[in-house]
């Protein structure tokens, strides 16, 4: 099981995680890697060997650290001794050189040396170190109070977790999302059926203060680290202490610049003009500091903002359309949104034409009719957002339908949620169409050449009613078709049938566009269920059962399969009963009786699990333990175990520190599982026997 790599010895392990810590420094730091990710990855899993095979060894630094296991309930808060004060703003060439006059002034008539650095639009951030160790991560909050959200900045890209010096260091940043990724964020919920994000800034702020680190480390976010607290007890200049910064692994903007003179200042905003859009990161000005430390101490600091600081902010990117016309879009889920059709307008390089609002609060909020000019810019430099009315024409102002205006059902608005519904489901030929294509779509089952456009035509010319009849389709049929020909039918009935011999129980159950259902979720229940017949079989094993009235209190119902589903990980509630509600729906069942020669026995392959000496064993940690439950629980998981919350006859160990809980004990004398303590563990995880 251990590679020839795996450390042998804690200084050999210490060693690896420098490596690894170096090559993550090199990655995001220099954005110059030295090693391939396979390597990489090779360099990884030694670690995890070493970690599985000793959990005594493992530091709060080693990169396996860097995602803890358990929610937060809450974010405690920080106080600071310096508080993070915030920029006085400028937005053109007088009110930069009126900064730049008071500065000289407070000076006595030195021209100071400035840095000019990129404003990144994030969310501003304050990392401790102590012994060049990361200790705590806090946000903003209001300058002075912030709140501890270390847990969460661990998994963030350029937040070093060890420094390359043993150095005591408080420095403040930027937490971001770059362009790219937040691209690629919203393109999956968008296939997901979710909300999109509004921008880059607000996805990385709401992101930092989730309490689940892990869903945290799904966002690709990154830092960048532009001020040193007390930065005179490293350098005598703020360039320098930034240069410093970069030395000892933490990552730094590629983009600041020194200007000695108000000509060289001014030229250096000019030259901003065109840069700002190649930057990978949004930025929505430049931040001018005075260099000198001492200086700064000079100039000193207003009750809200330094004297020795500005920020110099781009104009927003805004520009003004007229409005053709209201277009009604229904989604998969029957969400019944409005999107505005525009005269096409140039939006920082970006043609646009249609722009959603989302829902029907926004369009009351806007008061937006047809023909009037709307003000306009790419929210987050690539979503268009309208703004506001800037001209109301003197047509009726937009309302929401009462009607789906594909099947004409009266809409329904699900209580407490802003979104319109058609709740004619498949029955409406709009969702019918959307199901059809996500069906067929990435992700699901994949299916080549079968777009928007082709499935519009199957369901007009009546080959297809539902996603199951899209098995039944012939070469001869489609050649009926316009557009059709020998070579294009024949394809498309070969990748129909490849996408169903090639299909897994996750795909086929993550197709059906379960509302909540996404491809995690669905691979949970078909790592259970194995397929989807069989887990159609599970549910109707366990009807429904009705709980009589009594006289306070009326008839209720509970569902014993959504029961089952929530005892798997990472199976809540709302996923639990969305499952069985779908499986119990009469439409539904239809189309899952029509797949289920087709896809229904589409098996799912066994999930790879680390393997080690607790391989097929269940543990359940509790109690207060000497290192933090996400390290315990990583470590089993590294040797092949799995973690479960609560204690059944399924639990081979519970593993007990310090003030267990009476219930978990007496669980487990009722299922004869055996307890051990933290060294009893520690044997588990070696493959040595109890005593
Ligand atoms: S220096 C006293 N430098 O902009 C100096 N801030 O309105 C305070 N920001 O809260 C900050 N890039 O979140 C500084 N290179 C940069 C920055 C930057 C972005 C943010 C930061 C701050 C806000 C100021």
């Amino acid at each position: 099981m251990l590679g020839p790599m795996t450390p042998a010895t804690r200084d050999a392990y210490l060693r690896l995680v420098d490596d690894l810590t170096e090559h993550d420094r090199r990655y995001y730091v220099d954005a110059a890697p030295t090693i391939s990710d396979v390597e990489y990855d090779r360099l990884n899993r030694a670690l995890r060997d070493a970690e599985a095979g000793h959990p005594d060894w493992v530091v709060a630094w080693s990169p396996t650290q860097r995602v803890g296991h358990t929610p937060l309930s809450g974010f405690t808060k920080v106080e600071r001794a310096v508080p993070m004060l915030s920029l006085d703003n400028t937005y053109d060439e007088a009110d930069l050189r009126a900064f730049h006059d008071r500065v000289v002034k407070g000076l006595g008539g030195d021209e100071p040396v400035y840095c000019i650095e990129p404003k990144i639009d994030g969310f501003g951030i304050e990392l401790t170190y102590v012994g060049g160790v990361f200790t705590l991560g806090a946000t903003r909050g209001d300058g002075t109070i912030g709140e501890d959200v270390t847990a969460n900045l661990r998994t963030v890209g350029g937040v070093a977790l060890k420094l390359r010096d043993p150095v005591d260091l408080i420095v403040r940043g930027e937490v971001y999302i770059e362009k790219a990724a937040f691209a690629k964020i919203n393109a999956e919920r968008a296939a997901a059926g979710l909300e999109l994000f509004k921008n880059p800034r607000n996805t990385a702020a709401g992101s930092i203060k989730q309490l689940d680190p892990r869903e945290v480390a799904k966002r690709p976010m990154r830092a960048i680290l532009y001020e040193v607290v007390d930065g005179e007890r490293i350098a005598s200049g703020h360039w320098a202490s930034i240069a410093r910064l970069r030395e000892l692994g933490l990552a730094t903007s590629d983009h600041n610049a020194r200007a000695h003179s108000w000509d060289e200042l001014h030229a250096l905003v000019e030259s901003w003009r065109d840069r700002r859009d190649a930057l990978p990161y949004e930025v929505d000005g430049l931040v001018i500091k005075v260099d000198a430390f001492a200086e700064r101490a000079v100039l000193g600091t207003t009750s809200k903002f330094p004297r020795w600081a500005i920020a110099f902010k781009f104009p927003a990117r805004q520009v003004t359309t007229i409005v053709r016309e209201l277009e009604i879009n229904v989604g998969r889920t029957g969400a019944v949104t409005p999107v505005a059709i525009l005269e096409p307008v140039d939006v920082s390089g970006t043609t646009v034409s249609r722009v959603s609002l989302h829902n029907w609060d926004q369009v009351g909020r806007l008061g937006i009719g047809t023909g009037d000019r709307v003000l306009l810019e790419k929210a987050g430099e690539i979503i268009p957002q309208i703004l506001g009315v800037t001209e109301a024409s003197q047509e009726p102002r937009w309302v929401a339908p009462t009607h789906c205006p594909a099947c004409e059902t009266a809409l329904a608005r699900e209580e407490g949620k802003v979104v319109l519904a058609c709740p004619n489901r498949l029955g409406c030929p709009a969702q019918r169409q959307a199901a059809i294509e996500f069906f067929a779509g990435r992700g699901q089952l994949n299916i080549d050449g079968l777009g928007e456009k082709v499935v519009a035509q199957l369901i007009e010319n009546g080959l297809v009613k539902n996603v199951a009849d899209l098995f039944t389709i012939t070469a001869a049929q489609l050649l009926e078709l316009e557009r059709f020909a020998k070579t294009s039918a024949e394809n498309l009935v070969a990748a129909i049938e490849k996408a169903r011999t090639t299909a897994t129980a996750s795909r086929v159950i993550a197709a059906l566009g379960i509302p909540h259902v996404g491809g995690v979720a669905a691979g949970v229940i078909a790592q259970k269920y194995r397929t989807l017949d069989a887990l159609r079989a599970a549910c109707d094993a366990k009807p429904v059962v009705a709980v009589a009235a009594t006289e306070e209190e009326e008839a209720t119902e509970t569902d014993p399969f959504a029961e089952e589903l929530e005892q798997l990980d990472g199976i809540g509630e709302v996923i639990a009963v969305a499952i069985a509600q779908f499986l119990r729906d009469p439409h539904a069942r239809a189309i899952l009786d029509a797949l289920s020669p087709y896809v229904g026995g589409a098996l799912e392959p066994v999930a790879e699990v680390g393997t080690g000496p607790l391989t097929g064993k269940t543990l359940v940690v509790t109690g207060t333990l000497s290192r933090p439950r996400g390290e315990i629980q990583a470590a089993i998981e590294a040797a092949g175990g799995k973690i479960a919350g609560s204690v059944s006859k399924k639990t081979s160990y519970l593993v007990a520190g310090a003030d267990t809980g009476k219930t978990k004990l007496d669980a487990a004398t009722k299922h004869g599982v055996p307890v051990v303590d933290e060294d009893g563990l520690a044997k588990l995880l070696a493959g040595e026997p109890l005593p």
